[in-house]
């Protein structure tokens, strides 16, 4: 146990590599696009690209930079920057508990596609409804969750996620490649409706890369930046402590400036990947219409179809996909649920075998209620920033538009006002490194950001 508080990354490649593996997967592959298809395509895009190398810029590096100074876990991080501000770190601690609820019921659909595409059922799939009948159905979506919950906790119980980051050294290259596949197969694609309206996918390209002005009003704008900006959140896994763990173990000697500029870029450039995947295709097989309606089921419904029109080898293609997207979702659940224990044992006292075993229990269940939401517990609900909710939406609401922004925002008042943002340059700049965007960061940091994340938790509780 001593061993691994003080394990620390091999160099700044292993630091990248591991800080990629949690923050690239799902938010990445299934949420990122969801939420730009809702919105419209080119806007979303375009204002998340710029928020990313502003705000997710500022935020991460903040996270980074007080995990490697304080050298301790977010529980203890802020703490020890200034005793007053403990309970931020208890607070943060709660982010990732709520994550992990609903992640391992999407993880558990993944798995659910891969049996798809390895029986050969892939056609199945790309039929209509297939999906809704799927997550309403009262046991499959269970046993397909407790299997994906059971693989992470297995990995967290033996504490060999070190292990499975050396994989995603070869796996995250291999999604990369077949998303890229997919990606270019995408914008080959047409379809004709039954009243003669043709779509291409390079209409669909358009629309996902050109940015849209017509008919936008003011609050939809807000809730476009609102939007991206709970998705900088989950997919840099910013404003839960995680980066901030990550950061504790990272050597003096790695430049902080280069290796968070390579997890941004890497971060973003699987995001807009995985768009340029899926956002054609569900323009030219369900319109503009279909884009604003698909929600978190838009991946698991559009690429089926996608896949069926690839013939015999979309069913190879769909089969590769899954898998490495299985990957992906293992990387970040691990390292979420890897928090959580870690945590909980420094703060109980208690082995990790102990920990991991009691929270595979409560996720279990907390999953279980998650899978009910859309049969036992269905509702659907319009949640402030205009979306149709169901249970799972409504957990991932309050971690990334209530909770997050939150996090973020006394964590920049920390920064920016009380410790003053030189506490994270002189980290940045140790060594002599030099902090190019220092001017950018300072700002936003004092400034900026925490109005941003004002109004933010503002409108999320719909009082703006
Ligand atoms: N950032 C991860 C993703 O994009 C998700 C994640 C969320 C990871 C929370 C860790 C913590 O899928």
């Amino acid at each position: 146990m001593e061993e691994k508080k003080k394990s620390s990354f091999s160099g700044s490649i292993g630091f990248v590599l591991a800080a990629a593996g949690s923050a690239v997967g799902l938010g990445n592959i299934w949420r990122f696009p969801y939420l730009a298809a809702k919105d419209g395509g080119g806007i979303f895009l375009l204002v998340y690209i710029v928020l990313a190398f502003t705000f997710g810029f500022v935020l991460l590096t903040t996270d980074i930079a007080i995990g490697r100074r304080t050298k301790q876990s977010a529980m203890n991080a802020f703490g020890t920057i200034s005793k007053k501000w403990k309970p931020l770190g208890i607070f943060t601690f709660f982010v990732p508990a709520i994550i992990m609820t609903y992640y391992a019921v999407i993880g558990g659909w993944i798995i659910k596609y891969i049996t798809v595409y390895f029986t050969g059922s892939g056609h199945k799939a790309a039929s209509d409804g297939y999906f809704s009948a799927f997550i309403t159905s009262d046991v499959a979506p269970i046993v397909f969750m407790l299997i994906f919950l059971a693989i992470t906790s297995v990995i967290v119980y033996c504490g060999v996620e070190k292990g499975i980051e050396k994989f995603s050294k070869y796996i995250m290259p291999g999604l990369l490649v077949t998303v890229v596949i997919i990606a270019i197969f995408s914008l080959t694609l047409s379809h004709t409706d039954d009243n003669g309206t043709t779509r291409t996918g390079i209409d669909g390209f358009l629309v996902y890369i050109i940015p849209n002005f017509e008919g936008m009003t003011v609050s939809k704008f807000f809730g476009v930046i609102m939007d991206a900006m709970g998705q900088l959140f989950y997919s840099l896994s910013v404003a839960m402590g995680i980066m901030i763990t990550y950061g504790s173990y990272v050597k003096d000697d790695v430049n902080l400036n280069k290796s968070i500029r390579n997890i941004e870029i890497f971060d973003t450039l699987a995001a807009f990947l995985a768009g340029l995947m899926i956002i054609p295709a569900v323009y030219v097989f369900m319109g503009k219409e279909g884009m604003a309606e698909g929600g978190p089921s838009l991946m698991f419904v559009s690429l089926p179809k996608v896949f069926e029109e690839m013939g015999v080898m979309g069913t190879v293609l769909g089969a590769v996909f899954f898998i490495m997207v299985l990957f992906a979702a293992l990387t970040s659940s691990v390292s979420i649920l890897e928090t959580i224990v870690a945590n909980c044992m420094e703060k109980f006292n208690k082995t990790r075998k102990q920990v991991s075993l009691f929270m595979a229990v409560i996720y279990a269940v907390a999953a279980i209620i998650i899978c009910l939401g859309y049969n036992v517990f269905y509702f659907n609900i319009t949640l402030p920033n205009g979306s149709a909710a169901q249970l799972l939406d409504v957990m991932d609401y309050v971690s990334n538009y209530v909770m997050m922004p939150i996090v973020s925002l006394l964590t920049c008042i920390l920064i920016g006002w009380i410790v003053k943002p030189k506490f994270i340059v002189d980290e940045i700049e140790k060594n002599g490194v030099m902090f190019k965007r220092k001017t950018l960061y300072s700002v936003m940091v004092k400034f900026v950001a925490p109005v941003m994340l004002f109004v933010l938790f503002l409108m999320s509780l719909g009082l703006f």
